[in-house]
């Protein structure tokens, strides 16, 4: 794992936005897993700079979401299919038709949705580089503490605390949604790259447990540390309680003067 601590949400957002540039320049039309929730909104505003600048293109890309509730039609503005083209889609060059969610439309089997949606995604050639955010339960997309660490796209019901957390989204309560179809923790892992972004104070235990805690189903996020190429992002906040915290700006820092001196070279 990769942990990089950096000072806020803006380099949060920068730095993630270099390395999603740098997957474009290489590959165009690269395959981009994405994450709703307020954590990666800072980034998708760079992207959607970067692409209003010329510095980068979505023509060829293809994204796959992580997650969407189930009895939100897309026109609703909770529902994260809104959320996606509010936030990012439309202000940047993608065709729209390469933007998939797991989406469950009326009179449709929720449970036929997950092994139609990975068909998907394997048909277009996997996931180049998932971005990720965090619960404060630890959970990745919506897989709450004790989902299977292999678990594949299905239905997943939330907790009494994550329809807590994304209460202030909805303004009946009665209509936000109990259960919703993610992405399983197996398929995240198939990625081929991922980025975990982290910023506040209300995720530094659930990224300690992540990072340092072990690898167990109670803290989803932790089979991150199974993954070969994980980058972590996190402002200071969030990196507040690792242990190992000192140790992580030690690496950032050799690796810079290694960097440096390659140059020099
Ligand atoms: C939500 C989403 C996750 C998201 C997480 C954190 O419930 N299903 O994909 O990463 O919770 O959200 P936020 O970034 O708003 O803190």
């Amino acid at each position: 794992m990769d942990v990089v601590i950096l000072k806020d949400d803006a380099e949060v957002a920068a730095e993630a936005a270099t390395i999603i540039r740098q997957l474009l320049r290489q590959k165009p039309d690269a395959v981009l897993g994405l994450a709703s929730g307020n954590t990666p909104l800072a980034t998708y505003r760079r992207l959607i700079q970067d692409c209003k600048q010329g510095l980068i293109s979505f023509r060829d890309v293809t994204t796959f979401n992580l997650d969407e509730y189930i009895g939100l039609s897309a026109e609703d503005p909770q529902s994260y299919r809104h959320f996606m083209q509010r936030e990012l889609f439309h202000h940047i060059d993608i065709d729209p038709g390469s933007t998939f969610l797991p989406e469950c439309g009326v009179g449709e089997d929720p449970l036929a949705i997950g092994p139609a949606y990975e068909a998907l995604i394997r048909s277009r050639g996997g996931i180049d580089l998932q971005i990720l955010g965090i619960g404060q339960n630890g959970h990745i997309g919506f897989n709450e503490p004790a989902s299977s660490l292999r678990s594949r796209t299905r239905v997943k019901t939330l907790t009494r605390d994550t329809v807590e957390a994304n209460r202030k989204y909805f303004d009946d309560p009665l209509k936000q949604p109990r259960t919703a179809i993610t992405m399983g923790i197996g398929s995240i892992m198939e990625a081929r790259q991922v980025l975990l972004l982290a910023t506040g104070a209300s995720k530094a235990e659930a990224v300690r447990q992540a990072i340092e805690g072990p690898v167990a189903a109670m803290c989803p996020a932790s089979m991150l540390q199974m993954h070969e190429t994980v980058t972590v992002l996190l402002d200071r906040e969030a990196a507040s309680r690792l242990e190992l915290h000192d140790y992580f700006e030690w690496v950032a820092e050799q690796k810079r003067l290694l960097l440096d001196s390659r140059a020099d070279a």
